[in-house]
């Protein structure tokens, strides 16, 4: 059985003191039980804080951006090995907001993805369809553009490094989630691709986490469906208020 991921992606969001005070409260409420993987992304300035303060438990930290570059002369970058250097292994690749706001195409993304998993990293990489291209009932062909551009020359071993967030674009900090049957249709797409692409096994074994408008009201809907295996949350990840009933709702689709 896949095992779920629950994950916050804090996004240009908190302080250095509101970071460690809300990871302490996850590792709080997340302690006695660890049937579920709790991952966060904080944002870049805060990681080796938050890493500090997650040392002992059981939540899991990753980065929201790098660099596929060595270092040197790229002003403004992160790159992986700095990452690796303070204890960061899990790269966020191809979120909505790098593509829309920042203009990273699947060819730039796929260098990301290929460098990342090359030097050892975990990567989630997240796709999904705009309102307009699923309104023109072209959801799956843009998911299976994303998934064959993310992953160009991803080897099938180093697939088992990979995570999958589809994360339809209408859904993210709108309100308006996926359905539960839209959620499963296109993660079933995912993994059918996946099937094709790869083998059925690696199709099977693929963590593929839904996000858009996740919260503690629509969580266990979402997470009860077949090919749901955890989420990638925003707004919601910010309060442990709000994170940790997501998390419970995770150990509780676990034990079925
Ligand atoms: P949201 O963001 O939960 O605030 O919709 C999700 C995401 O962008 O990862």
């Amino acid at each position: 059985m896949r095992r779920y991921l629950i994950s916050g992606n804090w996004k240009m969001n908190t302080t250095r003191a509101t970071g460690v005070e809300l990871v302490k409260a996850l590792a709080a409420g997340c302690e006695g039980d660890e049937s579920v993987d709790v991952l966060v992304f904080p944002p870049a300035p805060y990681l080796i804080p938050i890493l500090d303060a997650v040392k002992g438990t059981s939540i899991q930290v990753g980065a929201q951006n790098a660099y596929f570059e060595e270092p040197g002369a790229y002003t403004g970058e992160v790159g992986l090995e700095m990452l690796q250097d303070i204890g960061c292994e899990t790269l966020l690749v191809g979120h909505s907001e790098r593509r829309h706001v920042f203009g990273e195409t699947d060819e730039l993304l796929n260098r990301k993805v290929k460098v990342a998993l090359d030097k050892g990293f975990r990567v989630v990489l997240c796709v999904g369809e705009l309102l307009s291209e699923r309104q023109d009932d072209r959801t799956n062909e843009v998911l299976d553009t994303q998934m064959a551009g993310g992953l160009k020359d991803v080897t099938a071993e180093q697939l088992g490094q990979v995570v999958i967030a589809y994360e339809p674009v209408w859904a993210i900090g709108t309100g308006h989630t996926a359905s539960p049957e839209q959620a499963d249709a296109a993660h079933a797409n995912i993994r059918g691709w996946l099937a094709t692409n790869y083998s059925t096994d690696a199709a099977e074994a693929m963590q593929i986490l839904y996000g858009g408008s996740v919260k503690a009201d629509n969580a266990a809907e979402l997470l009860g469906q077949p090919n749901v295996d955890g989420a990638l949350v925003g707004g919601a990840s910010l309060k442990a208020s709000a994170f940790l009933p997501i998390i419970q709702a995770g150990i509780a689709a676990t034990k079925g």
